[in-house]
Order: structure tokens, then sequence, then C-alpha cells
């Protein structure tokens, strides 16, 4: 028999090890990108993928380690607590775990992509459609700063709290949580309650704007159970509190030091950022109309006083008629957010574009494709397709694009 070097062997020195659950080809590939890059004291204290870096332990292994997941999810059920345990190293850590956002990033790839685009503490990272504000998150981690943009109100609380709940007293928010009762009712009383209409400059404001959080995330969780949200709220909110506290006890004992993130409630097409004022964009659009955002997150969305139909005249993928029509106005739109990430980025700088198509909703018509395109018109430089595929049987989309472009101005 021949000689077989295994595969790992052959791409890392063997007191390299890769964090648990690194095994897809587009992690092997991140996992060498970052081990290519970086110097062996960033990868200790940066890396996405490695759990050993010359026999040491990184950083991410160990703040991931430190949150006492079993603990956090006692009161869940056994599908959500696996979930969430499965995830210990690349979805459920930090405060990512906090209303899980449907379409979401993978966390621990936006950890890698901020490290091999070299992006570090002093830069600022955009993603103009954030979602629940995932890229802010792992910059902050990393002590990056971050401005998140979204069109919808709840994407901006989510941002809000993701991000404010890195860096927090948890006295405060224990004190305040004393009652959770009373605090249903402050929140109950009225569709959007008062004191979040009236209290801007109150310190404790962000504080109950995770207790908001916590109440709407019930709310969407009592709409799929059979339970009641009076039943649910305290579970829910003593999840969202434990949380928070490892997390802190881990930020602690680990000394991270936290970035500045700025959550803003706008649009990609007409920025609310001045020229050349970012270093770095990343960013995963509306997979054209695979998603209805609006309809998904409805009662958050009411219950915060929004009205849904001024929302979808701005937001992408959820106008036209027929598949054609559709698509001709999401590629449209498509063209001015790209044209505004250029705007609002500098020289030279990278912007990453997140893509996936269902060939079945969209008759064949490849979405990377055309962003491609519409980039290079742009005048974008496009250097790369990684692609990452997407598991799940029920899944009608196998496969997502990394697309890499560089701002050339
Ligand atoms: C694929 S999701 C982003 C998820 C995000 N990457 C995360 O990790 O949570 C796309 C987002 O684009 C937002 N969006 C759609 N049209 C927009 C617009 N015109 N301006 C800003 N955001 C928009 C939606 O609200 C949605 O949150």
């Amino acid at each position: 028999m021949k000689n077989h070097i295994p595969l790992l062997e052959k791409l890392f020195d063997k007191d390299y090890q890769l964090i648990n659950g690194t095994d897809e080809i587009f992690e092997l590939d991140l996992a060498l990108w970052e081990y290519e890059v970086l110097s062996k004291k960033e990868l200790v204290e940066r890396s996405a993928y490695f759990k050993l870096v010359d026999g040491k332990e990184t950083a991410h292994y160990k703040t991931c380690n430190l949150q006492n997941l079993e603990e956090v999810h006692k009161n869940s059920s056994f599908r959500t607590k696996i979930f969430f345990l499965d995830g210990k190293y690349s979805t459920g850590y930090a405060t990512h775990s906090l209303f899980p956002y449907r379409g979401k990033f993978h966390p621990q790839l936006i950890r890698a992509l901020l490290n091999i685009l070299d992006i570090k503490p002093g830069h600022v990272v955009l993603d103009p459609m954030a979602g629940s504000s995932t890229v802010a998150v792992e910059a902050n981690l990393l002590g990056i700063d971050a401005i998140s943009v979204d069109l919808s109100p709840f994407c901006e609380l989510m941002g809000k709290v993701k991000t404010f709940a890195l860096n927090l007293d948890i006295k405060i928010l224990e004190s305040i949580i004393k009652n959770p009762k009373e605090v249903l009712d402050k929140l109950k009383k009225d569709k959007v309650p008062e004191y979040f209409k009236n209290n801007k400059d109150d310190k404790k404001r962000n504080y109950y704007e995770i207790i908001l959080l916590a109440f709407l995330d019930t709310v969407g969780f009592a709409g799929r159970s059979s339970s009641s949200v009076d039943k649910l709220f305290p579970r829910v909110l003593d999840r969202y509190v434990l949380t928070i506290k490892y997390f802190q006890e881990a930020r602690q004992k680990m000394d991270l030091k936290i970035g500045k993130s700025k959550i803003i409630q706008g649009s990609v097409l007409n920025l609310p950022l001045g020229d050349n004022s970012v270093d770095a964009v990343i960013t995963s659009p509306p997979y054209s109309f695979a998603i209805d955002y609006l309809k998904n997150d409805q009662p958050q969305l009411e219950y915060l006083g929004q009205n849904l139909e001024v929302l979808r005249q701005e937001m992408i993928g959820l106008q036209g008629r027929g598949v054609e029509n559709k698509l001709e106005i999401y590629f449209d739109k498509m063209n001015q957010a790209l044209g505004e990430m250029k705007r609002v980025s500098k020289k030279n700088v990278p912007i990453i574009i997140i893509i996936g198509t269902n060939d079945i909703q969209t008759n064949g018509v490849r979405l990377e494709t055309k962003i491609i395109e519409l980039g290079e018109k742009q005048g974008l430089k496009f250097e790369l397709n990684l692609k990452k595929p997407i598991r799940g049987l029920q899944n009608t989309m196998k496969e997502e694009s990394i697309l890499f472009f560089t701002n050339q101005k």
C-alpha cells in the first residue's frame, strides 16, 4: 500500500488543529486562507476555524467554551438545545442566538472573511442590508467598528440589542427583570409601548430594548406553538439574560476589546453615509423573492407600529408581477445598491456579496451571474466566487456564492 498523507496533515503543520465541525470544503478553504495570511499570534487571537495553533488554544475556541450553553438552554426543547449546542463554534456563540433571524449569516464565516480581508481595529465595516447585524457583531468581537443599515425597523432593534449586549452591565439588566410580570405588563400596555416612543435619552433604554426583543421573540414563538405569550415570556427572557450573562463573563475573562456599532434604519438604495467612508462592505441581499421578510416579521413590525405597505415599496425583491417582471425590478434595485456600496466605500477596499439562487423560482436565472455582471458594469473588479453548499433535504436552494469584488473607484 502506498503511503497516504491525510489531507489535513498536508494542509497544516501538525500542532495545528481545526475547531470541531469544520468539515465543509469552503470552510477548509477559508481555514487555509487564514493560515496563509495571519501570523501565529494573529491566528491565536482572531482565527475562526482553528482550535489549536502550535498547540495553543485559540481565543475563539476558549470564548465559545466559556459560554455555558448547556445552562442557557436548560429549558429549551431537545431539538432547540441540540441545534444550539451543535452550533457552539459556528452560529450560537456571543449574542447571535438572541432572535435567530431567518436568512442570517454563518457568524464564523464572517469572522474568517474579516480576517482574510485584513480588516482590523481602526477600520469600519458596513453591512447595508444587515438583517440581524451578524457582520456588526462579528466585527465588534474583533474590536472593529461597524455600521449596519436595514430597511426594517425590527432589524434595527435586533442589531441594537445584539451589539449593545456584547458590552453591558449585567447587574442593571438583572435588576430590571427581577419582576418579569411587571415588565410584561408594561410591554403589553399599548401596541407601541409609550416608553420606547418617549424615552430616547434614558440610559436604561438599551436594556429595555433587550426585553422588548425577548418579548417580540416570544410573540413569534407563541404564534407557532400552542402556548401563550404570558407563559412563554419568562422562559425566553431567562434564556436572553443567561446568554448575555455568560458572554459577559467570557468577555471579561478573555479581555476582549469590543468595537463600536452604529445601527441605522435606512435603505441601501440611498445610504445615509458619506462618500469614501467605509473600509469594507460585507452583505447579503434578499435572494430575489425567496423570502418575504415583511411577511415573516409581520407581527413584530405591526407591534412596532410600522406600515408594511410603505416598507414594501422600498424592500428589494418584493415588487412586480410574474417572474420576469419581478427579476427585472430586482436587478434594477441591485444595480442601484451596488452603486451605493461603491460610492460609500474607499478605493481598493473589498466588497463581498453573499447570494444564493433558487432556480425553481427564477426559471433558471442565476442571480450570482447577473450580480457579477452588474458589479463589473459599476466598475468593481470581480475577484473570486467561493461556493458554499446549503444543507437540508427541504432546501430547494443548494448552494450560495461568496462573491469577492474590489472597489477600484
Ligand atoms: C438575507 S437578509 C440579511 C441577513 C443578514 N445577513 C443577517 O446575518 O442577519 C436581507 C436583508 O435585506 C434587507 N433589505 C431589503 N431591502 C432593503 C433595502 N432597500 N435597504 C436596506 N435593507 C434592505 C431585508 O430587510 C433583510 O433583512
